[in-house]
């Protein structure tokens, strides 16, 4: 069993849903995992330590120093930890833990983890809709932790929406899963292009695309997660990663991508393109800054060479992942560049749905290969990059 020996740190916050922990608590504990609760000072009045201390067989801490005196150190709290979970996580507490701030055991221990965490939001309708709860959403996803969204029904205030905590049975599967993917990629090498490329006009100038690098980024996170061992390549990106297990090298133009990816392919298991390459570059790059004497300035493009492509003719142990972004025709082109870029699967975004594609936290995707076309929901760029390595595991293991 995969919870078997695992710690799980449960750090509820004063919300109703405190309440429902308890069974969480109790299936973690019947699976064989250890669980130590820690509690904001609001989670008192919500629900009793004795029970969650009980449940868990383990003391319940909430302040800094226990009543005889003992210091509950948060750093070994915090570095012993499997997981942590937050949940309940209130809209103050969520606040708080995006912005650094520290004024109680359960933001001490969570500032001081270097472990996975999960966050299962819960608060009314309105809080759960304000951007600033939005807003810390994302920013607690662009940290990399895990977010289990609030479920839709009746809340406390009898309003009826979203902002229920997830049910105790989604969140132990949830954990479960991640404990059950971690180290399915391990021993494997998986290599990834991120972002967009820059093709030199001038000193000054380029031609490049919007490619903001998260997808890749996203990707690269996850199957450093499970295990493998990554080498990310990179056009110009704000996104970053101090992840060990992935080793990053940042290029700008499409032929230096080209260089870099060839430098590795021939030793990975799985590789995934999913940078915006410039198709063309300028045939010359003036040496000095161009000057607008003239009404017209004509610039002579070349073809950049195709990475995917390349890959797809040298490709032999290695399971091969391209992308495609459409505007119109977009399953008949992607099937098109499947078959010509001789690759296992291709991931489809289309600039036509709404949250897709560039820039944003989010994607849409379809999943095609030779035989099938999965269909997933609007989702966030990192539930997109489990989705696709999901799915390349299970076709490596067919
Ligand atoms: O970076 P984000 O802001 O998060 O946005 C993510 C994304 C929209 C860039 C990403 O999801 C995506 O769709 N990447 C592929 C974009 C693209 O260039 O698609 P394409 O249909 O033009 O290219 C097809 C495939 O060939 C891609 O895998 C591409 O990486 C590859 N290619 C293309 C041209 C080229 N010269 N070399 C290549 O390797």
């Amino acid at each position: 069993m995969k919870l078997q020996g695992k710690k799980i740190l449960i750090c509820i916050s004063g919300g109703i849903a405190a309440y429902k922990i308890n069974f969480l608590i109790r299936d973690f504990i019947k699976k064989g995992a250890d669980v130590q609760v820690l509690m904001t000072p609001s989670a008192e009045k919500m629900v009793s330590k004795l029970t969650l201390s009980t449940l868990s067989k383990n003391p319940v801490y909430t302040e800094f120093y226990s009543e005889n005196g003992t210091w509950n150190n948060h750093v070994d709290l915090a570095l012993s930890a499997d997981v942590i979970l937050m949940a309940p996580c209130t809209a103050n507490t969520l606040a708080k833990l995006v912005h650094g701030m520290c004024d109680n055991l359960v933001l001490a221990t969570y500032m001081s983890a270097k472990c996975p965490v999960f966050i299962a939001p819960a608060m009314d309708l309105e809080m759960y809709q304000h951007p600033s709860t939005k807003q810390n959403l994302e920013l607690a996803e662009d940290f990399g932790h895990h977010i289990i969204p609030a479920e839709h029904g009746e809340l406390a205030s009898g309003l009826s929406g979203q902002g229920r905590m997830a049910e105790p049975e989604t969140i132990a599967q949830i954990i479960e899963e991640f404990f059950n993917a971690t180290q399915s990629l391990q021993g494997k090498t998986v290599l990834i292009t991120a972002g967009p490329t820059y093709e030199a006009i001038d000193p000054v100038r380029f031609i490049g695309n919007h490619s903001s690098g998260k997808m890749g980024f996203s990707l690269a996170k996850e199957a450093a997660d499970r295990g493998a061992k990554v080498i990310l390549i990179s056009g110009p990106s704000a996104e970053k990663t101090d992840n060990p297990n992935i080793l990053v090298h940042r290029v700008t133009s499409a032929k230096e991508m080209f260089t870099k990816v060839f430098d590795h392919f021939e030793n990975v298991d799985i590789a995934i393109a999913s940078a915006a390459v410039a198709d063309y570059a300028p045939k010359e790059v003036a040496s000095e800054k161009i000057k607008k004497n003239d009404d017209s300035l004509t610039i002579e493009l070349v073809k950049n060479p195709d990475i995917l492509k390349t890959m797809g003719e040298k490709k032999s142990k290695q399971f091969l992942v391209g992308f495609a972004l459409e505007t119109q025709n977009e399953e008949e082109n992607a099937k098109g560049k499947l078959q010509k870029k001789n690759l296992d699967m291709i991931v489809l975004n289309s600039l036509r749905d709404e949250g897709a594609g560039f820039k944003g936290t989010t994607n849409k995707i379809k999943i095609i290969t030779e035989t099938t076309v999965t269909e997933f929901p609007l989702k966030s760029k990192n539930e997109v990059a489990k989705d696709i390595l999901n799915f390349v595991q299970a076709q490596i293991l067919k």
